[in-house]
This record gives structure tokens, sequence and C-alpha cells, in this order.
């Protein structure tokens, strides 16, 4: 494997860009094919951002010799079939959220990545944002005592018409696994494993859920309170508590370049602020790790590990089955 990452992009949509952006001047890494399903959507996406392999299937891409991982881009409900074409096609996949639509596809995905020896993970970049890596150092530091509370909120309103991808039951829509599983993620990622849920939401004219709220217990004994919402702007913060303070990702919390420290004793307080700015647009420190496994022969990055990814899913299959919000892909997977 050449030192320098020759990436793949498959979708030439809204992420796509931004992701493809955030590689355009990554040392390390080479932008090195899109495909889309259209000719003149993979020829202009190659123009903008300087790529000379632009390809008219998806197909076409995952047989592209020249590409080593490929970014999936496209609305949750295709994730699992563009995964399993771009491992069939001997390629590393680093796949957008939600990583599929149920567990048992994401299983199918991690199956085939292991069976094959290539590199797999969920783009997670929330993860890999310094001011979030920095906040899990200072929680895992003991800093704010032991940690046992997380609350977290991600929301804003879509004003969108029902055939969007957010509200589109055939696209994958509902606020659950476009935004809730942004809280849930960093849930598990301060407090760890998931236990129990429970779960109720607010479903909209489409079928899908507009606003979903649920509650985590963790197998170490810490308790989260996490909403999602495509309904109302919400403050989108998130916080981790401990016996001697707490630690708050400001708005908005998935990819904050903030976060501050509050320590409380008695009636005395103290609080700093810590400023951790991201790279461009965030994307390229998902991109890094991704680089940096591969390089190391890794099939998967220890910060979203494969486990992980299959655990959480069910979590989300979990809430999905007591809010009653089913998808065609369930129905395969029956
Ligand atoms: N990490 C983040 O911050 C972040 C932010 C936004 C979205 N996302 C995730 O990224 C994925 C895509 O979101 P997006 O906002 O980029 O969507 P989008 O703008 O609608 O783009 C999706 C792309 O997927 C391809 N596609 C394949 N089958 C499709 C179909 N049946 N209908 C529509 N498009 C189809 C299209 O590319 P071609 O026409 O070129 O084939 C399209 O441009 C979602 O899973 C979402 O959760 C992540």
């Amino acid at each position: 494997m050449s030192q320098t990452i020759r990436w793949g992009i498959l979708g030439t949509g809204k992420i796509a860009k931004a992701f493809a952006a955030a590689l355009a001047d990554m040392p390390g890494a080479e932008l090195a094919a899109v495909a889309s399903r259209s000719a003149d959507s993979a020829a202009s996406f190659g123009a903008a951002f300087g790529i000379a392999r632009c390809h008219a299937s998806y197909q076409a891409l995952a047989d592209d010799p020249e590409v080593d991982v490929i970014y999936i881009g496209t609305p949750h409900p295709m994730h699992h079939e563009n995964a399993m074409m771009c491992l069939h096609g001997g390629k590393a996949v680093l796949v957008e959220k939600s990583f599929t639509m149920n567990r048992a596809q994401a299983e199918e995905i991690v199956a085939l990545a292991r069976q094959k020896k290539l590199f797999a993970m969920e783009a997670m970049w929330s993860r890999f944002m310094p001011a979030i890596v920095e906040a899990r150092r200072i929680v895992q530091s003991g800093e704010i005592g032991v940690p046992a509370h997380v609350s977290a909120d991600f929301g804003f309103f879509a004003d969108t018409g029902p055939e969007h991808r957010l509200l589109n039951p055939e696209l994958g829509g509902g606020a659950l696994l476009d935004l809730g599983i942004y809280p849930l993620s960093l849930a598990a990622y301060f407090l760890g494993p998931v236990k129990a849920v429970q779960a109720q939401a607010q479903m909209g004219p489409t079928g899908v859920d507009v606003q979903t709220v649920f509650s985590l217990q963790h197998e170490d004994g810490g308790i989260s309170a996490c909403s999602c919402s495509l309904r109302a702007r919400t403050p989108t913060e998130l916080t981790i508590s401990g016996s001697l303070g707490f630690v708050r990702l400001h708005d908005r919390f998935h990819n904050t370049e903030e976060i501050s420290v509050t320590l409380v004793n008695g009636a005395s307080r103290t609080e700093r602020t810590i400023r951790l700015p991201r790279t461009g647009n965030g994307y390229a420190h998902e991109a890094l790790e991704v680089g940096r496994c591969i390089r190391a022969g890794l099939i998967e990055s220890p910060v979203m590990p494969h486990a992980e990814t299959l655990a959480l899913m069910g979590v989300l299959d979990t809430i999905r089955g007591q809010i009653g919000l089913r998808y065609s892909a369930d129905q395969r997977a029956a």
C-alpha cells in the first residue's frame, strides 16, 4: 500500500462535497476518483475538486484499481449496498452515519470487511474533533470525579418538504437516524457501553420521527438523557457531569471548537474555557484516522471500533421498536 491514501468519493451530494473539500489539502491523501449515478454529476464534481477519474456508476468506482478507500456519502438506506459493493471490489470503506438502517445490515458489512481483511469505519467524525478528544481526556483524568451523567440534545428546524431525505422514509428520514446517533454515540464515548434504553417520539405526517427523546443506562452505572429534533433549534450542547463538576461541549457539540470545565466545591465554583479549532470544516480528522489505520494494517479504528458501531446500531433498533419506526430495510432483514 502506498503511503499516500487514494480516496474515492461515492455520491456527489452535500456531505460528499464537504468531505472532498476537507481532503483537498490534506497531507498524505489524494482525491483519486469520484462516482455518481450520473456522468454529468461525476464530471462536474471532478472538475470542482480536481479529480481525474470520474465514474458514471458506483460499480466502476468499486472496481477502480487506482483507489484504496471509498467514502460513502449516499442517504442511509443505500449505505449497506454501497459498502458491500466497495468491499467486494477490494476497497476499504468510510461509511457516513447512520452506518446502516439496522444492526443486521451493519453486521453484514463488518463480517465482509473482516473476511476480506479490509478497513471499515462508521464516519462518526465527532469522535476525532480536537475539542472532543480533549474533553474525553479531561473526563478520563478524573478532574470532574467519576463521570456519571450525560445530557445531550441535537435539534434544528428542518425547513424541507416531505420528499427530502430528512423526512422521506424511503431515504431513511427521521430525527433519530440523522441526529440522534450523535448524542447516542458520544454518550457511549464518555460513559461506556449502553445497557438499556427507554424512548418516546413524536411521529410526523410522513411516518418518521420528527422528535425523539431517549434515556440510556450505561453498563458502568452512568445514565444519559438524550434528544433529537427536526422541529426545534435546540441548544445542541452536551454536558458530562461527575461528582466534582462538569465538562460542556458548546453549541453545536458534535463539531465544537469550544469546551468548558466547571468545578464546584461547596459555594466555590471555577470555570475555564478551552478553544481547540478543528482543521478546515472538520472532516479531515476522521480522514486522518482512516489513513493512520490503513497504513498500520488495521481493519478497524480503536476510536470507532466495529463492535461499538454494531452495539449502537442495536440501540437504535431498540429505540425504533419502542417508538414504532420501521423502514423497508427492516422487512428485508426480518
Ligand atoms: N457527518 C456529517 O456531518 C453529515 C452531514 C450531512 C449528512 N451526513 C450523512 O451523509 C449522507 C448523505 O447526506 P447528504 O445531506 O449529503 O445527502 P444529499 O445531499 O441528498 O446527497 C446524497 C447523494 O447520494 C447519492 N444518492 C444515491 N442514491 C440516491 C437516492 N436514491 N436519492 C438521493 N440521492 C442518492 C446522490 O449522489 P449521485 O447522484 O452523485 O449518485 C446524492 O447526491 C446521509 O447518510 C447523512 O446522514 C453526514
